[in-house]
């Protein structure tokens, strides 16, 4: 149960991690209210030092952790290491904020975008675990909830370009070593992706469902269901592509009511969260390179009706998937709980 304090005790799992190494940094430059922040990964890391600011702090195994007296647990070591832990953290007193797909699906565990359902947040008292939706379902829903709210959206295409670092370090090595291998013409090795990801585009993320759809896709059907609008039907292709940190998709969706881009654009530009880059005669477009590392923002660009039908929209959707997709999400949630009281 949440009690209201001048400063928190937080503790950030997996935090040698990409997304931990993100929240580190963002609690830090947010000036998020903290007494103690605690860094924790497994018993491989025990003892090795992550940044926090100017500060180095001691990693601990996390078989040797009482959650006891934290206030916000944000866990990012993937789903088993939650499965087992974030119900001990729960239990003693810790809210946590999952980056899993352990607990998305569980109807009385709250999915959250801040910009998008905000007012779903607390049903996390059943539970203390909050949790926060897949990468590429975030900046989706970030861009079309103002199109949503305008014009009704009945259906949903998307396509997505995902950046290695969704895969964690492991993946970043990966497509860095690849590089390298190609470029100096030595043998390529894959051990993350199933082809080889430098140089190329995989439309495999995660696993296989039994539907023939990845799981990846699937996440953005039942998230955007859970989180948007159940009645919204949704088709996903996720693919893997040569990019460090950044996502980008193209989305095109279909609307009940038929779309007026000037009223769009109003409602984009009020929005907090969202950025337009859409001037053609300067070339300029949201970018992963330029837009989607170190950003917060999610950024819309290409926005064009339907060729001949005004209830089709198509647009291009860029964000940081590390920060935006994961860590900053999860960070805001966070500061939602704060300002809530
Ligand atoms: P560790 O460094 O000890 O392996 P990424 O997604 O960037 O690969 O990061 C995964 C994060 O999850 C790392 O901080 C990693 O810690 C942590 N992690 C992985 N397995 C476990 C585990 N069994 N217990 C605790 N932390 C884990």
């Amino acid at each position: 149960m949440f009690k209201y304090k001048e400063k928190y005790n937080i503790a950030i799992v997996g935090a040698t991690g990409i997304v931990g190494e993100a929240l580190l940094n963002i609690l830090k430059s947010r000036d998020f209210p903290i007494n103690e922040i605690v860094a924790i990964a497994s018993k491989r890391s025990s003892g090795s030092k992550v940044k926090y600011g100017d500060k180095l702090i001691s990693v601990i195994n996390i078989e040797n952790f009482n959650f006891e007296n934290i206030d916000f647990a944000f866990f990012s070591a993937g789903s088993e290491v939650s499965r087992k832990y974030a119900p001990i953290a729960a239990n003693s007193g810790s809210i946590v904020i999952d980056n899993t797909s352990e607990f998305r699906y569980r109807d009385d565990i709250p999915l959250i975008v801040p910009e998008v359902n905000p007012n779903d947040i607390d049903l996390y008292q059943n539970t203390n675990i909050i949790a926060n939706p897949n990468c590429s379902t975030i900046q989706m829903l970030v861009a079309l909830k103002p199109i949503h709210d305008r014009f009704v959206i009945k259906s949903i295409n998307v396509s997505t370009y995902q950046a290695v670092s969704g895969s964690g370090r492991k993946g970043i090595n990966e497509l860095i070593d690849q590089t390298h291998a190609y470029l100096n013409q030595q043998e390529i090795k894959s051990s993350i992706y199933p082809k080889q990801i430098a140089f190329n585009a995989i439309p495999f993320v995660d696993s296989f469902c039994e539907n023939s759809y990845t799981r990846e896709e699937m996440k953005m059907v039942w998230e955007t269901q859970k989180i948007l609008d159940k009645s919204i039907s949704v088709n996903a292709t996720a693919v893997r592509i040569p990019v460090l940190v950044g996502h980008s998709e193209s989305i095109s969706v279909e609307t009940v009511k038929s779309i007026n881009i000037d009223e769009l654009l109003k409602d984009y530009n009020k929005f907090k969260g969202i950025e337009i880059i859409d001037n053609n005669s300067e070339y300029d477009f949201p970018n992963a390179y330029s837009n989607g590392q170190g950003t917060d923002n999610v950024y819309i660009g290409r926005i064009r009706k339907g060729l001949d039908n005004d209830k089709i929209l198509n647009i291009w959707v860029v964000a940081d998937n590390v920060r935006k997709g994961a860590a900053l999400n999860s960070i805001q949630i966070a500061e939602a709980i704060i300002n809530q009281t």
